[in-house]
Formats: structure tokens, sequence, C-alpha cells
């Protein structure tokens, strides 16, 4: 009887716990909102503006990323919290008329971002 219950509560536990890991539309929503105008929805740099910089939006869901990411696994977050290319991002916007609100980050919302965005990037 114990087992069953154990197997049991087990089993539920998972039903509820899998929609949360499979639906992470915080991460989604910040992606397409603050980086798919330029990074494309398949992260491949596809996105309206990914050719209207210099140098233009790289291909992201490449080997040569995956090793990045694998490499330096805060790429992803680092570039939103360290601007690592300067104010290429605001003026491209700018210069193209696309305003994106200012957000006040969270550490939910960066680890959201950048488990959607690792996702793509893991894509064939
Ligand atoms: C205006 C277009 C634009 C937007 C918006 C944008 N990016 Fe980028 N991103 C670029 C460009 C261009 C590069 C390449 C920069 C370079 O080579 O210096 C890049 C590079 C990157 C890289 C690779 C960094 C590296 O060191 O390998 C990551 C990761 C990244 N962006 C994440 C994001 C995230 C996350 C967002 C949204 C919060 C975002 N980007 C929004 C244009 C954009």
């Amino acid at each position: 009887m114990k087992t069953i219950v154990a197997v049991s509560l087990g089993i539920s536990l998972c039903i509820q716990a899998l929609p949360c890991l499979a639906d992470n539309s915080n991460g989604k929503q910040l992606y397409l909102s603050r980086c798919a105008m330029c990074h494309g929805a398949d992260a491949k740099g596809t996105g309206p503006l990914a050719n209207k910089s210099n140098p233009p939006t790289p291909d992201l869901a490449t080997a040569a990323f995956r090793k990045r990411l694998h490499d330096y696994p805060g790429v992803i977050v680092s570039s939103v919290i360290l601007r690592p290319n300067g104010d290429l991002i605001p003026r491209t916007l700018r210069e193209n008329g696309v305003k994106v609100p200012p957000h006040a980050w969270t550490v939910k919302d960066f680890r959201d971002l950048n488990e959607y965005f690792s996702g793509l990037v893991a894509k064939k």
C-alpha cells in the first residue's frame, strides 16, 4: 500500500511539474518582444532588423554558438546585462523606429529568457 501511495504521489508530482517546465511563456514573451526583431523567432538571425546593423545579427542556431554557450553558459544573460556591443542595439532600434519599452528585469526573467533562448539554439 505504501508503495502504491508513493508511486502515485510521484506520478502526480510529475504531472503537476511538467506543464511548468514545458510552458516557459515568460521566456518566450520576453524573447519575442525584445530579441526576435533581430534574432528571429528561430534564433537564426532572420528578424526584420537583422540586416539593419553593422555587424548584422548572427545566426546563433549553429554548432559554433552551441559550443560558445557550452563553454560560457552566461553568454545570453551577459549579452543583455553587459551590452558587450555598446549602443548597437538601442541605436539600431531607434534608427528603425522600433520602440521597446524599458523593463525591470528580475532574476526569474533572466532564467526564463536564458532557458527559452537556449532551447531555440539547441534546435538543429
Ligand atoms: C537591434 C538588433 C538586436 C536586438 C534587439 C538583440 N540583439 Fe542580440 N545581437 C545583435 C547583433 C548585431 C549581435 C552581434 C554583435 C557583435 O558581433 O558584436 C548580437 C549578438 C547576440 C548574442 C551573441 C553574443 C556572443 O558573444 O556570442 C547573444 C547571446 C544575443 N545577441 C542575445 C540577445 C538577447 C537575449 C536579446 C534580447 C533581450 C538580443 N540579443 C537583442 C542584435 C540584436
